[in-house]
């Protein structure tokens, strides 16, 4: 029987400008996305016409709906609409991107679903005609199957190349629980109410550091406006960022809309001294180490 494995990499913002919500509800967002080499995995096997399936394991597995609301099923069944496909898929994905953790694990499954689809139903879908799909998927979703270094404006959804040098070693700490993104959103509204731009920008300080490659002018440079919301509904997370300070990290910001911490390293023996050091501190429930850039979604089987 044909199975066909497709690979995504979680998403992190180096920048996240955050603008006033539009008429539509969404924030006009200035970012730039990394993707890091932290992976889930969609398995898509043949199914039965008009039936569609998931079933998850690994990190957060019992935080993941099995309905039609998994973001992994909308993107399957999206395709097979659009595409006029009579056939259905049952999907098994394997997660080590935390869940509700600010880093696009839903829209990177959303992103191998779609590539696994295409494959299994042999589409042949430009990268084009699935971006256009992602787009109504989630607006970190046509990031997830690019991948690299982006610039994202629009709600997040319109993503350019940026350009970029060097390979960044990061440090991630997992809060015990996730964060719901539009709760976040919300509370950056409450907080905000009338300090935020039409039209956020990308810090241009985070441009030329990333040109130049020097980890150190990039660890200076991250920002997240959506941290203080962030850091308002879970306080834990203050003090998870200073023990960034203590180990000497680069930079330590908000991941996303939170509530992941992420620690930029000097090197990787340094990730692993933050990193142990992280692990011990109970400051936070569990630890990752990924570098990035790394390439979007891809087919790996
Ligand atoms: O686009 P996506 O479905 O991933 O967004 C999840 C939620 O996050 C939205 O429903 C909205 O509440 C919030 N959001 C926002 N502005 C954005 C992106 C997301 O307000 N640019």
């Amino acid at each position: 029987m044909t199975t066909v494995t497709v690979r995504t990499p979680a998403k992190i913002n180096l920048g996240l400008s955050v603008g006033r919500p539009r008429a539509d509800g969404y924030h006009p967002l200035a970012t730039v996305y990394q993707a890091i080499a932290l992976y889930d995995e969609v398995k898509a096997r043949p199914a039965e016409a008009g039936e569609f399936t998931v079933s998850v394991t690994g990190e957060g597995q019992d935080d993941v709906p099995l309905d039609d609301t998994n973001l992994a099923v909308r993107a399957a069944q999206l395709l097979a609409k659009r595409a006029q496909v009579d056939e259905g898929v049952a999907l098994s994905i394997h997660k080590l991107i935390a869940v509700a953790g600010g880093l696009a694990g839903g829209s990177s499954n959303a992103a191998a679903a779609l590539l696994a689809c295409d494959a299994l139903w042999g589409l042949h879908s430009s990268r084009e005609e699935l971006a256009e799909l992602a787009v109504e998927l989630g607006s970190d979703v046509p990031f997830c199957l690019v991948g690299g270094n982006a610039i994202g404006t629009g709600r997040g959804e319109a993503v350019s190349s940026v350009l970029a040098r060097g390979s960044y070693e990061w440090v991630l700490a997992y809060a015990a629980t996730g964060l719901s993104t539009p709760q976040v959103y919300a509370e950056f509204d409450r907080l905000d109410a009338a300090g935020a731009d039409d039209e956020p920008e990308v810090p241009e300080a985070l441009i030329s550091a990333l040109r130049t490659g020097d980890p150190y002018a990039v660890g200076m440079a991250l920002r997240n406006d959506l941290q203080p919301a962030t850091i308002r509904l879970r306080p834990a997370v203050r003090r998870t960022l200073e023990f960034g300070d203590e180990f000497g990290a680069l930079g330590a910001i908000v991941s996303g809309s939170g509530p992941t911490c992420l620690f930029l390293a000097a090197d990787s023996e340094h990730a692993i001294d933050i990193a142990v050091a992280l692990s011990s501190s109970g400051v936070c429930r569990s630890v990752q180490r990924a570098n990035g850039p790394v390439p979007g979604a891809r087919i790996v089987t």
